[in-house]
């Protein structure tokens, strides 16, 4: 006999929750959102039309106090994370919350202590980045020893998200208004995937030096970086990331290069080589990548969650990358 469906609820009904509930439509023989909770309801009601959700909350609390529900998706500003996942572990009900777990490494450290004291509290962190096909794939690679050991990594975010199009808007604020107003910005909110994906490609890593700047007026906070990274395995990385590279296209497009000591891989637009004695090549589409990221994230879930296997990305884990994320502000003041 098959599993019951999980019985889902969703906490937020902003931007990011079209790639969720997409991703939860693929789990829909596991799983099943049957309610949202966002304080707008022009916002909850328009995702529960279009993804067929029975009911809408103006708050989690409701939601809590009226469902019957399996686990939790929380998917609100970073603000309202903590609270959000202390009101799930009240309710003894399983979470996965987005990045970043909270506004800050102190905050993100004092509420992973106190789920670890609630015992049977599961929480994963949505860090859906590491998931996309061709990280997935370069990892395997790596553990093949396809390049030896790794020396130099090299990663690349150059948009053009914040350089005004011809219609006199800036994309990246057009696509979440809400980046504009975060006094901590790129490292925060977008730097955090990448840091991150680094630390599952390339194992732990410290902040050796690091830079972040303002450009752009219409942000509150910093719009580009410049780190550099040791790893503990002996390799240096630098991390270049800019949202107002005039000449780059305005979606977020990772470039990466890892130099090891027989091979090289390369992400270069929708392309993946690896040079080297068994030299490779594979092509992605991007969109797909980005919406399978999100499904595989919600997948390993409900598989972790069903076999009780530790989450990849454990609160515990993603400490660890925003640990690295406080150290670039540390060094960086007046961000
Ligand atoms: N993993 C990724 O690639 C990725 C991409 C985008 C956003 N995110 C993360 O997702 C989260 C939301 O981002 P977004 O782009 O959807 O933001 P958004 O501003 O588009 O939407 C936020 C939604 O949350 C609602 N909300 C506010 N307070 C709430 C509360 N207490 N309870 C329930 N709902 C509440 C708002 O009304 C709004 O509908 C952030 O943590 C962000 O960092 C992750």
């Amino acid at each position: 006999m098959s599993a019951p469906l999980l019985r889902i609820g969703l906490v937020g009904a902003g931007w990011v929750t079209q790639h969720h509930l997409a991703g939860w439509q693929r789990e829909a023989a596991r799983a099943r959102v049957v309610a949202i909770a966002d304080p707008s309801r022009a916002n909850a009601q328009a995702r529960a039309e279009a993804f067929g959700i029975d009911t809408v909350y103006s708050d989690a609390q409701a939601m809590f106090a009226a469902e019957k529900l399996d686990a939790v998706d929380i998917a609100s500003p970073r603000e309202t994370h903590a609270e959000l996942v202390r009101l799930a572990a009240m309710h003894g009900i399983p979470a996965i919350c987005q990045k970043p777990l909270a506004p800050s490494f102190d905050a993100a450290s004092a509420l992973v202590d106190d789920v670890a004291a609630i015992a049977g509290m599961r929480l994963m962190v949505h860090e859906n980045w590491r998931f996309r096909p061709y990280y997935r794939q370069i990892a395997a690679w790596l553990r093949e020893g396809r390049i030896g050991r790794v020396q130099q990594a090299q990663m690349t975010l150059l948009s053009s998200g914040l350089v005004a199009d011809a219609r006199g808007m800036l994309p990246a604020l057009e696509r979440q208004p809400f980046i504009a107003t975060l006094d901590r910005a790129l490292v925060m909110e977008i730097l955090i995937h990448h840091i991150d994906t680094l630390r599952f490609l390339l194992g732990e890593m410290t902040v050796v030096h690091a830079r972040t700047g303002r450009n752009s007026p219409a942000m509150a906070g910093e719009d580009h970086a410049t780190v550099a990274f040791d790893t503990a395995a002996g390799a240096t990385v630098l991390l270049l990331a800019n949202l107002g590279a005039h000449g780059e296209p305005p979606a977020l497009a990772d470039r990466l290069t890892l130099i090891g000591e027989r091979g090289t891989i390369t992400l270069l637009g929708n392309t993946l080589t690896c040079e080297g004695e068994r030299p490779d090549i594979r092509r992605y589409d991007m969109a797909q990548c980005y919406a399978d990221s999100y499904a595989a994230t919600i997948s390993h879930f409900i598989d972790a969650l069903g076999s009780g296997a530790a989450f990849e990305t454990s609160p515990a884990d993603n400490l660890r990358t925003l640990r690295l994320v406080e150290d670039i502000y540390a060094q960086n003041p007046a961000s």
